[in-house]
């Protein structure tokens, strides 16, 4: 409270509170859990409305992960301070009190989906299945996706060549057999929570067939250049050698062979 200047750009938010002793009675302490943003921070906080007189320390959970455990720390108001954006860090947060029964409060930080494309630029051959990937990892969880493209709009599933599939925080749009007139360009995935919508764009280009053929044909033929030249190299250097290898049984094909490289050779050099 102090700082006042503050105040104005905290975002001051949620309440929510669970009152929970064992065996759920309503005469357990009632726990009221908040959180305030501000200069890069969030701060996450749980008072007890009734002190309890014997709290043996506090944790703060978020999923099944302990982020901050604090033994032997008696306080009813306590306190967890994240660095970062409200934003990267929406959830379910559980304050929980070492008191006998355990009680347990929440701080429940809601925004609009942080969208980001698993890749923000795609690469795909003519041909081929294109796959573009955008998820959410924000709470609470999406409920609807979304996708377009820049130049015709809303991409439905199932017509053309485009099949959506979407599980919660991801969705993954196919585009079957790519086309590189018909498919570059740029792909928007939108998402939509209670709180907003949420989207990232993906760019996706498509290559030629042959392009992706060159560095292929580019090997082998280095490879086809390299053998006749030690084809060659060999033939020239001992041909008395490799004559003297003949047996007898198979004379006649390999001296047709040897003539023939033999033509081989000498057009080569005429070249
Ligand atoms: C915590 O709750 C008590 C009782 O409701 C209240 O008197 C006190 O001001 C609260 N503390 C803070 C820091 O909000
Ligand atoms: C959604 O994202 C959250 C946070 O990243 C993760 O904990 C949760 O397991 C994800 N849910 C699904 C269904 O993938
Ligand atoms: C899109 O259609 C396919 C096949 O028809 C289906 O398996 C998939 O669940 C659909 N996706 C969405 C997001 O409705
Ligand atoms: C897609 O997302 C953008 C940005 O969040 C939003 O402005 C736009 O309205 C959304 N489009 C639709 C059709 O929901």
């Amino acid at each position: 409270m102090a700082a006042g200047a503050d105040v104005p750009c905290a975002v001051v938010a949620l309440l929510v509170l669970g009152s929970l002793s064992a065996g759920g009675d309503a005469t357990g302490p009632v726990i009221t859990g908040q959180y305030t943003s501000s200069a890069g921070k969030v701060i996450l906080s749980c008072n007890m409305s009734a002190p309890h007189t014997n709290i043996k320390g506090h944790k703060w959970m978020l999923g099944d992960k302990t982020l901050k455990t604090e033994e032997s720390n008696s306080n009813s108001y306590i306190s967890y301070t994240i660095e970062g954006k409200v934003e990267d860090h929406s959830g379910v947060y559980e304050c929980i009190y070492e008191t006998n029964p355990v009680a347990k409060g929440n701080v429940t930080i809601e925004v609009q989906p942080q969208v980001v494309a698993y890749k923000k630029s795609e690469h795909g051959n003519e041909g081929d299945t294109g796959v573009l990937t955008c998820k959410s990892p924000s709470y609470p969880p999406v409920d609807t996706w979304t996708w377009f493209k820049s130049d015709q709009g809303t991409i439905v599933n199932g017509t053309g060549r485009y099949i959506i599939k979407s599980t919660g925080n991801k969705t993954e749009l196919r585009i079957l057999k790519l086309s590189i007139e018909q498919d570059t360009g740029d792909y928007q995935c939108n998402a939509t929570n209670l709180k907003g919508p949420g989207s990232a764009t993906v760019n996706l280009r498509v290559r030629s067939r042959l392009a992706a053929l060159w560095p292929f044909l580019g090997i082998v033929a280095e490879v086809l250049v390299l053998v006749t030249i030690i084809f060659i190299y060999e033939k020239r250097r001992k041909p008395d050698e490799v004559l003297d290898d003949d047996d007898g049984g198979s004379a006649p094909l390999k001296s047709n062979a040897t003539n023939h490289k033999d033509k081989n050779v000498r057009q080569r050099n005429a070249n």
